[in-house]
């Protein structure tokens, strides 16, 4: 599905070296949406073999799994961090077919009395494994009822009202806790502690990614060539969600503009460039908000705030979204007074670069 907006209206675009004018904002973000739900089920790998990248992790658990089946406890409570759509909810259900328990879903906003916390870890059978997604936007109380809960197995229940309050120790059956979010530095640092692997998940390589798309394909029973697989990959963001949705978007192209029996690389390039997705993957808001901090302000130092405004995205989306992939690619800078263009921005622009408005003339 793409949702086109016009908050890129207001600003200048300037010689872009790849986009075209007709261009519209994407629904590109590595978020989940509802019409995708049945094919991302679908595709979602179950075993280790078939969940593709981040060896070393995989290593680690699969290390730490044999471990705990020879000592017989649960395994030790988990965090994985990183931007979305990198794979952590899949990776927790990975992880909970491969020791073969069963897994309770739920996110940090979900849990906001302290009921739905208890409620929910009373619920779990010993060995279990509990995935709370979102875990840095746990409120505090939440957190101090889990406390316990992960150290030794045990809730503190209160009863009763002001002077007769009473606390009763309650034991819940030993779990795993699978934390994931996108920001661990939101995490509070005794609840961080409390976690006995804490794992950033990485970005994946153009490799990597040609193997997801591939995978794909098979499931949605389309032939694609190696260089289509990587042509996607490429421009994927590094990210399997992206990855997954541009195969099937390539997918409806083939079929509707040629025979749907194969995407080969035209046929991939011919998709993508229709959905404005350059090169090295950027969509149309990647592109303005590097063309508004070079045209507006100069290459910058800005701050984020001011381009959340300018671009009508709010400052998490920016932040958790669209940086790590353009800091990945070293098309911007953090400063600690803001964010700034790099070279390799104006370059990818085919904007001129200058320093300081000088006439320091072109940078390649
Ligand atoms: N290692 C992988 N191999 C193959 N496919 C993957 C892998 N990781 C993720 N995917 C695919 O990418 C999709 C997104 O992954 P997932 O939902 O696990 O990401 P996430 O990190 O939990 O994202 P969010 O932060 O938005 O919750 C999945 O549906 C899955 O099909
Ligand atoms: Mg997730």
């Amino acid at each position: 599905m793409i949702i086109s907006d016009d908050n890129n209206k207001n600003i200048k675009n300037k010689g872009a070296s790849n986009d075209a004018p007709k261009c519209k904002s994407q629904d590109l973000e590595a978020k989940e949406v509802d019409f995708d739900k049945t094919y991302e089920k679908n595709i979602r790998p179950k075993t280790f073999e078939e969940y593709i990248g981040q060896s070393a992790l995989k290593d680690t658990l699969k290390i730490t799994i044999e471990a705990s089946k020879k000592r017989n406890v649960p395994l030790d409570h988990l965090l994985f961090y990183g931007p979305p759509g990198l794979g952590k909810t899949t990776l927790a259900g990975v992880i909970a077919n491969e020791i073969g328990v069963n897994i309770k879903i739920t996110s940090a906003p979900s849990l906001e009395r302290p009921r739905d916390i208890i409620g929910i870890l009373m619920s779990l059978k010993g060995g279990e494994i509990l995935f709370i997604d979102e875990i840095h936007r746990l409120n505090k109380v939440a957190e101090e009822i889990l406390y316990p809960a992960m150290e030794d197995f045990f809730i503190d229940l209160t009863t009763g009202k002001s002077q007769s309050v009473k606390t009763m120790r309650v034991p819940v059956p030993k779990f795993t806790l699978i934390g994931a979010t996108t920001k661990a530095g939101a995490l509070s640092g005794p609840l961080r502690d409390r976690f006995g692997i804490i794992h950033r998940l990485e970005f994946y390589t153009i490799d990597e990614l040609a193997q997801v798309i591939k995978r794909s394909a098979k499931i949605l029973n389309i032939k694609i060539d190696d260089e289509g697989a990587k042509e996607i990959a490429s421009r994927s963001r590094a990210t399997p969600r992206i990855a997954n949705r541009l195969i099937k978007r390539s997918a409806d192209y083939a079929l509707v503009k040629f025979d749907g029996k194969i995407i080969t690389k035209q046929i991939a390039k011919e998709a993508l460039d229709s959905l404005c997705i350059d090169n090295l993957g950027l969509d149309t808001t990647d592109r303005a908000l590097l063309e508004l901090i070079i045209n507006n302000y100069d290459g910058g130092p800005v701050g984020v705030e001011t381009l959340s405004v300018a671009l009508g995205e709010d400052v998490r989306t920016i932040e958790d979204v669209y940086e790590p992939f353009l800091l990945q690619k070293g098309l911007i800078a953090r400063t600690n007074r803001g964010r700034r263009a790099t070279k390799l921005a104006y370059k990818h622009l085919g904007i001129r670069y200058t320093e300081q408005n000088g006439q320091m003339g072109l940078f390649d």
